[in-house]
């Protein structure tokens, strides 16, 4: 179905049906919901791979999900994956196809761009990131000086940086403990001054990650990098091969930039950046865990796709993800969705999302350019599940706000944990299952008092409940794990877009910002006067200034 054929969202009859099935539900508790249906804490669970799916304490009934399941069909959610999977040029603002699917086919897949199968690329790229990965590791790529690589610095940013970054953090049992692994992204000198200030040059390979090799916060980190290693070293432009490497899509900056193209590693157009860190962006990443590891991870994102691309509608995880995103979104008015993992190591997890989610979803026309009338991506938030219980917690069970949110939970501890600390994981996971279930159930003012609280305290005492939440428990968190976790919030984003009519693919909201900080620069460190400028920014540029002492 054309974009443009589409009767809007909001005029169709499948939502007038959901709006009507909204009223009727009216203040129905998860406690009714519980109460009439004894099988619901087992009957409304999927299972995916590894990952078991409990959406029981979410408000809805059969009916609810079956109207859902009828938007999926009326908005062609499955006619567009799959033209996604196909290689169809979905990302219709910027013309290109939509295939980080592609980056975790198996060898023997065939998928076509313009004609053109780019499978074996994607495992000629693999191949060559393992090569040159087991070199490092192995102290066979050396230095300038001649020393083996023990700290790895990727420069990026955005989805250059966070995939790796994240993934680091999460597979860290999995990492080569030896090796120093860090990320800079910031332009704010003080990121790159942290990450080198204690590093031997010598032993330091800087990894330069950007899609297009023009981000301009990469490019002076990158710039900034390589003099502080020729002038530590000592040594001249040609001490660049041996400790810098680029993943990109563009050879000609990264060769304007110095970095020789055979130690470049490709990636394509139709990987979006915040698609793309398990392709050439991952390299940092498959240096710190190793091939195999990061292999079994592209496994676990495999697995997903597959399920998302055959499973049926009533056993599709990200669909289902993405339906009971819409239907917050539009019926309870619900504006953010909160990630709680009961896992540090998934500490930067929802960071990640946020990227994933808010620079796809994060749109206001339709594929047709187009104004919506209808909620689009929400705020995407929230923090490891424990620290959080003792920060905002407080306002997610009795705040005014619907704050869907998804738990994240582990059955087992992972394998290199300290002997002494492997029983804590039962308190941590105890604290998980009575989080969801709070929100859910809440404590009403009859419970409260029969607490013996005295009256003028049984308001503030009360928990309404009816919180919605989804519960994802796995076994443990392993490379495939991770990759499968990822796929899922890849296609319930997906979803999303789809059923809202809007171009999850580019990110065009993005431009302006960068194209004023040049236009400003100058008027920061010249006291050029910059055309256009507001009053404002006028006024705060003149006292920055004043601040700096110009
Ligand atoms: O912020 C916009 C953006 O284009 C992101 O989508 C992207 O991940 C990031 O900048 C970095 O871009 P690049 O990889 O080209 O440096």
């Amino acid at each position: 179905m054309n974009a443009s054929d589409r009767t809007r969202l909001n005029q169709m009859p499948e939502w007038a049906a959901l709006a009507k099935h909204r009223e009727q539900l009216g203040e129905t508790h998860l406690r009714d919901l519980f109460a009439s249906d004894p099988g619901r804490g087992t009957g409304y669970t999927l299972r995916v791979g590894d990952l078991h799916l409990d959406y029981s304490k979410q408000l809805v009934t059969d009916e609810t999900l079956a109207l859902l399941r009828e938007l999926a069909v009326s908005t062609d959610v499955f006619g567009l994956r799959d033209a996604m999977f196909r290689g169809d040029k979905i990302n219709t603002t910027e013309d290109r196809a939509v295939l980080h699917t592609a980056l975790r086919a198996p060898r023997e897949a065939v998928i076509e761009v313009d004609g053109q199968n780019v499978v074996p690329e994607v495992h000629a790229v693999l191949d060559k990131m393992s090569a040159f990965s087991e070199k490092v590791r192995s102290g066979e790529w050396t230095g300038h000086t001649g020393k083996p690589i023990k700290n790895i610095v990727n420069i990026g940013i955005g989805g250059s940086d966070l995939g790796p970054a994240m993934a680091y953090e999460v597979l860290r049992s999995f990492t080569r403990r030896d090796l120093t692994v860090r990320f800079v992204s910031n332009v704010d000198g003080a990121d790159l001054h942290e990450a080198v200030r204690d590093l031997d040059p010598a032993e330091t390979l800087f990894i330069i990650a950007s899609k297009t090799f023009t981000t301009i916060e990469t490019i002076t980190n990158a710039t900034s990098a390589r003099d502080w290693l020729l002038t530590e070293l000592r040594a001249g432009q040609d001490a660049v091969a041996k400790h810098f490497v680029a993943l990109s899509t563009n050879a000609e900056k990264v060769a304007e930039f110095g970095i020789d193209t055979a130690n470049m590693f490709e990636f394509w157009d139709w990987v979006g950046g915040r698609y793309s860190y398990d392709s050439a962006i991952g390299l940092s990443l498959m240096i710190a865990i190793g091939p195999d590891n990061f292999r079994e991870m592209l496994d676990g994102f495999h697995l997903v796709d597959e399920h998302f691309r055959t499973a049926p509608a009533e056993a599709n995880a990200p669909l289902l993800l993405g339906l009971l995103g819409v239907w917050y979104g539009a019926f309870f008015d619900a504006q953010s969705h909160a990630v709680l993992p009961y896992s540090h190591y998934l500490s930067k997890f929802t960071a990640y999302l946020q990227q994933l989610d808010m620079e796809s979803n994060g749109k206001s026309v339709d594929r047709d350019g187009n104004p919506v009338d209808w909620q689009t991506g929400p705020v995407v938030w929230g923090t490891p599940g424990t620290n959080g219980q003792h920060a905002y917690y407080q306002l997610i069970h009795q705040g005014t706000k619907v704050i869907p949110a998804d738990f994240i939970g582990f059955a087992k501890p992972v394998d290199d944990l300290l002997p002494g600390l492997v029983a804590q994981h039962d308190l941590l996971m105890a604290n998980f299952f009575a989080q969801t279930q709070a929100l859910a159930f809440g404590k009403t003012p009859e419970e409260v008092r029969a607490e013996g609280v005295p009256e003028e305290l049984v308001a503030h005492k009360t928990f309404q409940g009816n919180h919605p939440t989804t519960t994802i428990l796995a076994s443990e968190l392993t490379p495939s794990v991770l990759g499968q976790l990822i796929a899922l919030y890849e296609h319930k984003v997906f979803v999303q877009g789809a059923v809202w009519n809007i171009d999850s693919f580019d990110q065009w909201g993005v431009e302006l910002g960068k194209v004023l900080a040049k236009r400003v620069e100058p008027a920061l460190t010249e006291g050029a006067d910059v055309p256009g400028l507001d009053a404002s920014s006028k006024a705060l540029v003149a006292k920055y200034r004043e601040l700096r002492g110009r």
